[in-house]
């Protein structure tokens, strides 16, 4: 593996929210999986479990329940502050409009704080340090679950209202997930029925910084309101439907 392979698959690797019906191999996903287990975890706890969800009516209740907390999510978007611009989720837009409903398998990252009990007691001990560390290795496994993907030709999205309290409890409910497991995301996976739009990027220079930095190094309050605002556009036109006509 050379630089150049490394750079290409992850500029490949995109959220792609638009997905072929067409089944997976079940190989496929093993072979997803495999590559996600040899993330490296904090002391190489790897506290994760694998569910793969590919039974139709599942899904589709997983779909519900999402859409339960639509009404209330769209509530509190209301109240960002009025300099962001429109709300990430349009008007008119239900849960069956957005794509992960059409993929044909789903994979739930799943935590095992159990394994917060082999750390070392400097940070067992401190909330926030064991948190992120437990989180962190969750975070890598997860993202070698979309590069593998990448790899396969396959499309992936992320699916994190799956982690809110009630969409947690229920689907934990519904699935028999014994309750000491907890649900870190969820990704759908599909073959891709569109190219993504192209990236907004920061620009690399401006985020590297040697040494001593001086605070003029940085970005001032009013240049990160300008990129937040520019990212939620952004961001906002990758989850329509139909690409952005402007
Ligand atoms: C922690 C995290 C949570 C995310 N949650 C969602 C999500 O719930 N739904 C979604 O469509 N995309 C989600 N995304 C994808 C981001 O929106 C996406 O990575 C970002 O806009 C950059 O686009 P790219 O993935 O095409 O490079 C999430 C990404 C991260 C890292």
């Amino acid at each position: 593996m050379d630089y150049e392979s490394l750079l290409n698959l992850v500029k490949k690797r995109r959220s792609i929210r638009r997905f072929k019906p067409d089944p997976i191999p079940d190989d496929d996903i093993t072979k997803i999986i495999d590559v996600a287990r040899w993330a490296p975890s904090g002391f190489n706890m790897q506290p994760w479990e694998f569910l793969v969800v590919k039974n139709p009516d599942l899904r589709e209740k997983i779909v519900e329940l999402i859409s339960d907390i639509r009404p209330l999510t769209r509530r509190m978007e209301q109240t960002r502050e009025t300099w962001m611009g429109k709300p990430w989720k349009m008007t008119g837009l239900t849960e069956k409009d957005m794509d992960y409903t059409t993929a044909p398998v789903y994979i739930i990252l799943l935590g095992d704080p159990r394994t917060n009990v082999g750390l070392p007691m400097f940070i067992r001990y401190d909330g926030s340090s064991r948190q992120l560390i437990y989180t962190s290795g969750l975070a890598n496994a997860f993202i070698y679950l979309h590069l593998a993907a990448t790899t396969l030709g396959l499309a992936t999205q992320w699916v994190s209202a799956t982690h809110t309290g009630y969409v947690q409890c229920m689907i934990k409910e519904m699935m028999g997930i014994p309750v000491n497991l907890e649900i870190f995301d969820m990704i759908a996976l599909g073959y891709p029925s569109m190219e993504p739009r192209p990236k907004l990027m920061r620009d690399l220079k401006e985020m590297i910084h040697y040494d001593d930095c001086g605070p003029d190094g940085f970005r001032t309050d009013e240049e990160v309101e300008a990129f937040v605002k520019r990212a939620r556009n952004w961001n906002i036109g990758s989850h329509r439907r139909k690409p952005e006509t402007h």
